[in-house]
Order: C-alpha cells, then sequence, then structure tokens
C-alpha cells in the first residue's frame, strides 16, 4: 500500500497520543512520551494498572474489531498520534485502516507487518533482496518436509510461518523430534498460523536486538539491546517472551554495527521501497551474529519486549517527535537520539508456571524501591476492586535501571526486586551476565 501523504493529518499539532496495547512495552512508551511538555493526553486502550502511574495518561476501552466506534472515539478525542504497539493488530492491518482516516499512526500496514505475520514471506522477501539468513525451506505437507529434513545434514529448525506468540518455533537436536515439530505443527497446534512450515538451517552466535524507526524512506536508529530468551539462568529451559534485557549491547561493535546497516538495514528498507510497502514504524531486526557475519533470525514489525522497557529510560522528551516523524512521513535520516544516561537493564519478574499455565490475581506489594534512575513498568497487572495491585498475567513487572555501568544498573534492579513480592514471584539471577563483572548480590 502506497500511502497519499495528504491523507494523514498533516498538521503538526503532537497533543493527544493513543497508545495501543496493555503490556510492559506500551506502558513504557507511554512514560517515555508523557516527558514531553507538548503531550496533553495519552490515551492507553487499554493499558495496565500501571498506566495510573502515568502523568496526563487515562485508559480508554474500545473494541478494535468495531472500526465505526474506534474511528468515532478517535475524532473525538482528537488523536494526533497513534502508536500500534503489539503485532496482532498491525497484522490485521488497523495501522492502514487509521491511515486512511487521516489518522497519523506509527506502526506499518498489513504489507509490512507481513515481515512478522509470515515467517515464509519473509524468508522469500530477505533471499530476494540477498539479506543474510539462514538457509531455509517452506512446505506445504508432512511428506514434502519429511524429505527434506531427512536428507539434510543436520536437525533443521521448525517455524510455524504465522503470528504464534512467540512459541512456534521449535529447535530440536534430531531429525525425528524436527519431523514430529513438524507433523504438530500441521495437526494444528497453531491453528492457521500452521498451515505453513518453514524449515531452517540451525546457525549459532548471540543474539542481538536492533531497532530502526522508520518513516518509509528513511531511518532512525535505537541504541540496541540484548534480550534473554530462556526461562532460566544460564540460558536454558524453555524460550520465553523475554526474560530481561540490557542496552546498548558491547557485542555490537562499531564495525559490527556498520555491516548490518549495510548488508541487512539498508537492504530492507530499499526492499520495502521496492515492493511499494510505505513502512512507518518500527523495524525490529533479531539479529545473530555468526561466524560468517551478522544474519536475520527475524523481523518484528513492532518493539521488542522487554528491550524496549530497556531503552526507553535511555530516551530523552523528544522521542515522540521521532515516532510523529515516521508516521508523518517527515524524518531528515540524520536524527540524533540523545542519551542522557549510558546505560540501562530490565529484568522481568513473572508469575509461578509461565510461559506454561499460571495463576494470576494475587496482591503485590511494593516495599522501599529505589526511584533514582529506576523504573517499575508494568506488563502484566491489573487492579482490585480494592484498587490495589494484582497480578494478570505470565510476565508481571519490568524492573528497569539505569547508572554508568552495567554493575550499577543490575545492583539497583536486583536491589528493588527484593522489595517487591507475590506469590510465585520469579526471575533470573543472572540477566546481564554477559556485561557485568560483579555479581550484583556482592556486598561491595
Ligand atoms: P524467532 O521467533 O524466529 O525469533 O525464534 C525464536 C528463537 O529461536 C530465536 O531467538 C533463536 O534463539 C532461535 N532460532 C530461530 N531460528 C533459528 C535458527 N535458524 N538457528 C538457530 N536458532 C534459531
Ligand atoms: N523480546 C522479544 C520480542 O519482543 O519478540
Amino acid at each position: 500500500m502506497s500511502i497519499n501523504p495528504n491523507n494523514s493529518k498533516s498538521s503538526n499539532k503532537l497533543e493527544n497520543i493513543l497508545i495501543i496495547g496493555n503490556g510492559g512495552r506500551e506502558n513504557a512508551l507511554a512514560w517515555a512520551i508523557q516527558k514531553n511538555e507538548l503531550i496533553k493526553k495519552i490515551y492507553l486502550l487499554p493499558g495496565n494498572a500501571g498506566s495510573k502511574k502515568i502523568n496526563k495518561s487515562e485508559r480508554i476501552s474500545i473494541d478494535l474489531s468495531k472500526i465505526k466506534e474506534l474511528i468515532k472515539q478517535l475524532n473525538f478525542l482528537d488523536i494526533d498520534l497513534v502508536i500500534i504497539g503489539p503485532e496482532t493488530p498491525l497484522a490485521e492491518g488497523l495501522g492502514e485502516v487509521l491511515r486512511n482516516k487521516s489518522f497519523c499512526v506509527f506502526g506499518p500496514g498489513a504489507d509490512g507487518a507481513k515481515l512478522e505475520s509470515s515467517k515464509s514471506w519473509a524468508k522469500e522477501f530477505m533471499k530476494g533482496a540477498n539479506i543474510p539468513t539462514a538457509n531455509f525451506w517452506k512446505v506445504k505437507s508432512l511428506e514434502e518436509a519429511k524429505e527434506i529434513i531427512f536428507t539434510s545434514q543436520n536437525p533443521l529448525v521448525v517455524k510455524a510461518d504465522g503470528l504464534a506468540s512467540g512459541k512456534g518455533v521449535f529447535i530440536p537436536e534430531t531429525k525425528e523430534a524436527s519431523l514430529n515439530a513438524t507433523e504438530a505443527i500441521f495437526q494444528g497446534k497453531f491453528g492457521n498460523a500452521g498451515k505453513i512450515v518453514v524449515l531452517e538451517e540451525k546457525i549459532e552466535g548471540p543474539e542481538v536486538s536492533v531497532f530502526a524507526l522508520c518513516d518509509g524512506k528513511k531511518y532512525v536508529l535505537l541504541p540496541t539491546a540484548q534480550d534473554h530468551k530462556r526461562l532460566n539462568e544460564n540460558d536454558k529451559g524453555p524460550n520465553t517472551g523475554g526474560m530481561g534485557a540490557y542496552s546498548p549491547t558491547p557485542l555490537l561493535t562499531k564495525i559490527h554495527l556498520e555491516r548490518i546497516t549495510k548488508e541487512i538495514i539498508e537492504p530492507t528498507i530499499d526492499e520495502l521501497l521496492r515492493k511499494n510497502i510505505d513502512y512507518r514504524g518500527v523495524l525490529y531486526f533479531g539479529l545473530m551474529i555468526t561466524k560468517s557475519g551478522p544474519k536475520v533470525i527475524e523481523y518484528n514489525c513492532r518493539f521488542g519486549d522487554p528491550e524496549c522497557q530497556t531503552i526507553m529510560p535511555l530516551m530523552d522528551k523528544d522521542f515522540v517527535i521521532l515516532l510523529h516523524k515516521c508516521a508523518m512521513g517527515n524524518l531528515i535520516g540524520n536524527e540524533k537520539i540523545k542519551i542522557p544516561k549510558n546505560f540501562s537493564g530490565c529484568v522481568i519478574a513473572t508469575s509461578k508456571g509461565y510461559p506454561h499455565d499460571y495463576e494470576k490475581g494475587f496482591p503485590i506489594s511494593f516495599g522501599n524501591i529505589d526511584s533514582e534512575d529506576c523504573q517499575i513498568f508494568d506488563s502484566g497487572t491489573s487492579l482490585n476492586s480494592n484498587g490495589e495491585f494484582i497480578t494478570n498475567g505470565g510476565r508481571v513487572l519490568s524492573i528497569v535501571c539505569q547508572g554508568e555501568d552495567f554493575d550499577k544498573v543490575f545492583k539497583k534492579a536486583y536491589k528493588n526486586l527484593k522489595e517487591i513480592s507475590y506469590e510465585g514471584i520469579y526471575y533470573r539471577k543472572d540477566i546481564g551476565h554477559q556485561v557485568r563483572i560483579k555479581n550484583p548480590n556482592d556486598k561491595n
């Protein structure tokens, strides 16, 4: 979809913001945006209990599938900028629906969101643009998959094509296990998301997250980050949405970043343009730094969670201006992001049982929290009838701190975590192990 620039509200007014989503990512975005004095009101649709702590904010409730009602409300609220947080409404085309109704939207249309919503499409996109990624095969039947799995040298990674809440990727140890995972996907484990399966060569190396704010043609890079996907310490246990992160990551040297820009970021933006996709939003590159150089593991069409919570405190008050420029299609492309503090880290506190089944509804108590250069963003929380915070999700809280080195950052984060309690609280004790020298529990 190409966008008529006259179709979006072209005024520079930036007073009323709408953020769609209910996680820690949206809570952190709202927190970063409220710092700008231009902003009068931030509407959170639907937000979570943490919204209460955001200045100038108000939670609203509208069914996103009732487009007419949504548009009526957004006109009534005089919304100047809509930010769509999660992938599902983006993949369903909410970005273009609102843009076609003259709203200024940060978030790609369904065409751009396909980079995340169809892994096979994204792989073909990369192949077409010669962007480094693992070799792959797109398969539509078990028979087809069997042939490829058993003639390949090593067990292949198996992925459901569509959105599967981060659960659709299997890294089997044996060829039989690859076949079993493929069979489970074709048998409907992920519904329509599993009509197509992508088989991939397994690649190795540290993983990093790179975010480019795009206005359709130009882009600005945010500080890099490293997520911790596994549930348990030493990167063991099942994959999760993310158990913690730190930013920026020293794993990415200037030389790496130059190479990533030249081989991955710019070819991606050029290929989007070549396909007539006007991508206004954040392009999230999930990368693996392999022995032969950086390769794309996945694209996402939204901010990472918990990378977003980690990076937002590094942004100054003009961050929202950048988002607005992207949505309006008028980035200059050489905007410098001012970073007031050097390092940021985030530890996620989860409910017992996550990423599998878990109970919710437990009261959360916040003890003596050190708030200097520390934020507690709410991921899965709600308020009970007495107005008390209770757990309401698998990932409950994001504990984020900044400082002049990562030892100080994580020392503060873990100190704050000791002040927080609810039944079944769980968190990894080794977030940031890649960049810490001292154990944060050491006395000195
Ligand atoms: P994705 O949802 O595609 O990011 O995959 C989830 C996780 O699976 C990634 O963060 C990687 O740790 C791992 N993964 C995905 N694809 C591959 C691959 N081709 N080789 C090795 N690990 C992979
Ligand atoms: N932190 C990984 C993700 O947001 O997909």
